[in-house]
């Protein structure tokens, strides 16, 4: 049994909790809160085939150090999970990575739609959580962009009851402007190629077919009015339609390209600031469910390269939590409302068995993120140099305790 001795809720009230463990231990946690392990809905750990940007060993180290216990990973590797071999592979080398890593990470993996290979859902759907779209091409070439291969999946996924994930860009409106914008090497110009319209133009239709099949939709990272407006009506209606949004569309905007350079370029990108105000609104109202860090580490050499040749994606597990708590600091949310974006909320969508794992947080901790100090293989973050105020100090999963002295 592990005992862990003068921790507090939420609430602030004192709390003494004893879970299963191997050994019989006492974990002294004097002054720390007390929140479950997180889960994070989108991550993008890179086996196989990319371990030179993140690998399990890296990236489970990077997870407990920002308070997740469990991780749902996307598809988009090399080559891309789109049979059932290639599943049993991916997850043969998972586990092996992290039985090295001796860290035992909670996971579950997103099975990518490919039109060449939609009847491999019907092998595969009961050991997924889920089925991800890529509506518009992003990181890899995994991309269904004609609306028969759009209805097969949608209609296949709601006879299986599996939910399918939505990356809701146009993939016909991103190649009619990155055709116009052929000669650009602004990074910005990243903002006006995918701009808001690609997007909600793909939200919509994705709802349209959700209501046709009654299929399980998640959004992921919504980042503009226009696609909550959207969900917001959607979810009005009856249709089980969830929405995530990420970190860096919450506390980055378009100016960031100035000082981040390719370091900035995401998909979705990022955008105008008054889109903030928004997200926060829907993030209250209940029109967004879940913050996924979309965790998508690219080395520093590769994001230096020339518009267009830079890779879109930046790494996001470790900074998540600390970038709530400075909100929460500020008065922009409760504690409860972040366990419920980061855990409860996951957990309820994707039928994740409950578990014993917890994170220990000094809410009063205050630190610079320092590329030096993080675990990410690519060991950089668009927030380096931000003084956050609240950091996970001890992780706790299936009764092993890590301390993440830093
Ligand atoms: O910016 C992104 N990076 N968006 C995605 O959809 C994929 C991700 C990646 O895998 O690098
Ligand atoms: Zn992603």
């Amino acid at each position: 049994m592990l005992h862990i001795t003068g921790a507090l809720s939420l609430d602030g009230n004192p709390i003494e909790l004893t879970l299963p463990s191997q050994q019989s231990s006492e974990l002294h946690a004097e002054g720390l809160t007390i929140f479950p392990g997180l889960i994070d809905p989108h991550v993008h750990f890179r086996t196989p085939g990319m371990e030179h940007k993140e690998d399990w060993h890296t990236a489970a180290r990077a997870a407990i150090c920002g308070g997740y216990t469990t991780v749902l990973d996307m598809p988009n590797t090399i080559p891309p999970t789109v049979t059932a071999e290639l599943l049993q592979e991916k997850k043969a080398l998972i586990h092996q990575q992290l039985a090295e890593a001796n860290i035992p990470l909670h996971y579950e993996l997103y099975f990518g739609a490919d039109k060449k290979h939609l009847q491999e859902i019907h092998r595969v759907w009961h050991d997924v959580i889920g089925v991800k779209v890529f509506m518009g091409c992003s990181t890899g070439n995994l991309v269904i962009d004609d609306d028969e291969s759009l209805h097969q999946v949608f209609k296949m996924a709601a006879e299986l009851n599996l939910l399918v994930a939505v990356h809701a860009e146009d993939e016909a409106m991103i190649r009619k402007r990155q055709v116009k914008f052929s000669q650009t090497k602004k990074y910005s110009d990243h903002s006006i190629i995918r701009h808001e319209a690609v997007a909600a133009t793909a939200v919509l239709k994705a709802i349209q077919l959700a209501r046709e099949y009654k299929t399980r939709l998640y959004i992921l990272h919504v980042s503009t009015i226009d696609e909550l407006a959207l969900i917001q009506s959607a979810k009005a209606e009856g249709l089980t339609v969830y929405a995530e949004t990420t970190p860096h569309h919450l506390f980055l905007h378009e100016g960031a390209y100035v000082d981040l350079q390719g370091k900035a370029v995401v998909n979705p990108p990022l955008r105008h600031h008054k889109h903030h105000q928004a997200l926060w609104d829907a993030i209250h109202d209940g029109t967004i469910d879940t913050i996924g860090s979309d965790h998508a580490p690219h080395l520093e050499s590769e994001k230096a390269r020339v518009y267009g040749e830079c890779p879109s994606g930046m790494p996001g597990i470790e900074t998540t939590l600390p970038l709530l708590l400075t909100a929460y600091h500020a008065g922009t949310i409760s504690l409860q409302r972040i366990v419920e974006l980061t855990c409860t909320r996951v957990r309820d969508i994707f039928k994740l068995e409950p578990n014993h794992d917890y994170v220990l947080v000094d809410l009063r901790k205050t630190k610079v993120v320092n590329n030096d100090e993080l675990q990410t293989k690519c060991k950089w973050s668009a927030f380096a140099g931000r003084k956050l105020i609240g950091w996970p100090v001890y992780t706790i999963i299936s009764g092993q305790i890590f301390d993440l002295a830093y």
